[in-house]
């Protein structure tokens, strides 16, 4: 009786312990990816993160760390948990209607602990959300106009915009606020990674159609950049 309540405590908390301490849910479609806390790898000064930063084009194929995922995925425009200013987020906003919208397409073995397939970002609780589960990233370098390294990346992070959450409250000129925030963002994933060893670029030259199909989106969202993500080759 005492045995088969301990072995029934015992098992109890592994099981707590290992979704802690694995931080997922699930990873199953329709279940969400509860993300760690961004963690950076060491401390580096901002000058000479920039000093670092460059366009990269040539992947490793080498498995990325979900956590480093994570840390991306906060650092272009996640929530502050415990904001110090007013801000909430980590890119500014034109008046704070926040339109971007995070995408991940993760190839097979791209990331450790997550299965190939199309992701959407919470931002607002720091979960990944599986849209599709399929390895995306051919189909996604060819809307990119056969820029091929985006297959040879482990993942592609893709920056989109409601527009009308910004042209509710200023109209046309929202649109102008709208592309400049995503230039916050992307800037803010290019020092991410850089940081993390990793490398990333802009993609902005892509069929608006294709991508939007291929990511699933509402009619009100549009793609607006595709940054390939992994550990630079050495040349
Ligand atoms: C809006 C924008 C769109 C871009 N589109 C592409 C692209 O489609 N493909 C690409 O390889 N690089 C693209 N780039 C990256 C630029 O080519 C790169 O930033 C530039 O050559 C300067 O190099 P650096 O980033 O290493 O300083 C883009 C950059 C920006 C800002």
């Amino acid at each position: 009786m005492i045995k088969e309540g301990f072995s029934l405590k015992f098992i109890s908390a592994l099981v707590i312990f290992i979704i802690i301490h694995t931080n997922i849910y699930a990873n199953d479609k329709d279940m969400k990816i509860r993300l760690k806390s961004p963690g950076f790898k060491k401390e580096e000064s901002l000058k000479a993160i920039l000093q670092r930063r460059y366009s990269c084009r040539d992947f490793q194929d080498r498995i990325l760390n979900l956590d480093d995922v994570a840390t991306i995925l906060w650092a272009t425009c996640g929530k502050k948990q415990d904001s110090v200013t007013g801000a909430t987020r980590t890119a500014p906003s034109a008046g704070a209607t926040y339109p971007l919208e995070l995408y991940l397409v993760v190839g097979k073995n791209g990331v450790d602990r997550l299965k190939e397939g199309l992701y959407h970002y919470l931002i607002d609780e720091h979960t990944l959300e599986m849209i599709i589960e399929a390895d995306k990233r051919e189909e996604l370098a060819r809307a990119c106009l056969g820029q091929y390294f985006i297959k040879e990346a482990p993942i592609s992070l893709i920056i989109t915009a409601k527009f009308h959450r910004t042209a509710n409250h200023y109209g046309k000129r929202g649109e102008r606020y709208v592309y400049i925030e995503a230039g916050h963002a992307g800037q803010n994933t290019y020092l991410a990674a850089t940081n993390l060893g990793l490398g990333t670029v802009e993609v902005g030259a892509f069929t608006d159609e294709n991508v939007k199909g291929l990511l699933n989106l509402d009619k009100d969202c549009e793609p607006l950049i595709v940054m390939p993500i992994g550990y630079p080759s050495k040349n």
